[in-house]
């Protein structure tokens, strides 16, 4: 079966358990890099064409105003076609409840109908959100399986989760 890894991921400062971190790769590119090891599925990267700051706060109420004017962020690129493509592990990190409106703009572009999507989300405490629901409405022809919600701060200790899981 084809598949392929959608994420999007934010490097820079974070909240870790409670404290401002600055890292240098993503918890949502962690776990696409491991679910990748597993599958051999190829990675593409939802990059929105001006991205937020790596500035903690700064970056909170630049995704917090996007959401809030349900704003479709452009993206530098695109997959040139889905086609052929059956299964897709969708990766983001919860923002505010839901996916970073990045995702959005992707899920908006494509047709899924018959393909299988599998989100995966890593969070700080409030799990899918209402991802999963949101998929379900952008993307009403796709087979939406059943999330992986993954804690941010122990994505490195996630992939027996992520085995079991696929
Ligand atoms: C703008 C923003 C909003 C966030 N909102 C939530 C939230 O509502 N619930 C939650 O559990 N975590 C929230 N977080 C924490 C992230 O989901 C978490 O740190 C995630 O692992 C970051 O993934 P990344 O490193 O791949 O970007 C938020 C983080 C940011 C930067």
């Amino acid at each position: 079966m084809k598949e392929m890894i959608i994420y999007f991921s934010r490097s820079g400062e974070n909240y870790v358990n409670g404290s401002i971190r600055n890292l240098s790769v993503g918890n949502t590119e962690v776990a696409a890099g491991m679910i990748h090891e597993l599958t051999g599925a190829p990675m593409f990267r939802l990059e929105p064409e001006v991205p937020y700051a790596p500035d903690y706060n700064t970056c909170i109420e630049e995704a917090k105003s996007d959401q809030r004017r349900d704003a479709r962020p452009e993206l530098k690129k695109y997959p040139d076609t889905l086609d052929g493509v059956e299964k897709i592990y969708l990766g983001y990190p919860n923002y505010w409840g839901t996916m970073p409106m990045a995702v959005f703009t992707f899920l908006e572009k494509y047709d899924f109908s018959g393909k299988m999507i599998k989100p995966f989300c890593t969070h700080e405490g409030s799990g899918m959100g209402s991802s999963e629901r949101d998929i379900r409405k952008l993307c009403p022809k796709a087979r939406v399986e059943k999330g992986l919600p993954i804690h941010g701060a122990d994505v490195n200790g996630a992939e027996n989760l992520i085995k079991r899981w696929l």
